[in-house]
């Protein structure tokens, strides 16, 4: 089944684009950082973790060869298909409600960011809905100059150029962001609404969702362990 693409979102590119602008193909080149070694520090050995917007399973592989237990959600089916050693569920996250809690919550890749505030507020109450008591929600935030510092590129060692070209405003408190990932054989853009948040304000969207920031993981305030309030 086609799904309508997100308002303010679009994607180019060789093969499927997910409703945010994701392709999938990029998504199944693209390397993974140091995300899986922040998220293992920071939670329990063998935790379950429920992994809210998987994609291909970039971080999903890692954790699982760490000996977590993982459970995979995306709106994308074409996604999901790639994720293997994982339970998968295919919906929005904003509407998920499994009827169980988990050790670990993760909520990364900026989704915190969505354009939408609404969206963003189903997004944090799923977080909180599933988190199991003692667990934690680990969130990915954008770095302080993410829509400042444009144009930028990075090489990255893999062989790609990552360009962020621009982040223009396009209503109350929200830009569109247009990045470009260029391979030796191809090209994938994504544009994207995304609505910055200073610490303050990331604080009061997790307040209002019932959860509260335990600790900031990372010095450049990116990952957070947020607990229930
Ligand atoms: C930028 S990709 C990142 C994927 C993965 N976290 C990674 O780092 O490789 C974002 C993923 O989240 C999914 N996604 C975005 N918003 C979503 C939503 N509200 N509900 C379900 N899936 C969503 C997209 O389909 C896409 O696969």
């Amino acid at each position: 089944m086609k799904l309508e693409m997100r308002e303010g979102h679009q994607g180019t590119g060789p093969g499927a684009i997910t409703p945010d602008g994701c392709a999938v193909e990029l998504y199944s080149r693209l390397p993974v950082g140091e995300e899986p070694d922040i998220i293992a520090a920071a939670v329990p050995p063998g935790a379950r973790i429920l992994e809210l917007g998987s994609g291909v399973g970039r971080m999903t592989h890692p954790l699982l060869e760490r000996g977590f237990t993982v459970t995979a959600v995306d709106e994308s089916a074409e996604m999901l298909e790639r994720v293997r050693g994982a339970r998968t569920i295919c919906g929005p996250i904003e509407d998920l409600d499994l009827g169980e809690r988990f050790d670990v919550v993760l909520l990364a890749s900026f989704l915190v960011h969505a354009g939408d505030a609404e969206v963003r507020r189903g997004l944090l109450r799923t977080c909180a809905r599933h988190v199991a008591e003692g667990g934690h929600v680990l969130i990915q935030r954008e770095g302080a100059d993410y829509h400042t510092d444009l144009p930028r590129e990075r090489v990255d060692p893999s062989g790609f150029t990552l360009r962020l070209v621009s982040s223009e405003p396009v209503g109350e408190g929200v830009n569109s962001v247009r990045a470009e990932y260029e391979f030796p054989d191809a090209t994938w853009t994504q544009t994207f609404l995304a609505r910055p948040l200073t610490p303050e304000q990331f604080e009061e969207a997790l307040g209002e969702a019932g959860l509260r920031v335990d600790r900031y993981l990372t010095e450049d305030g990116i990952w957070v362990r947020a607990v229930s309030a």
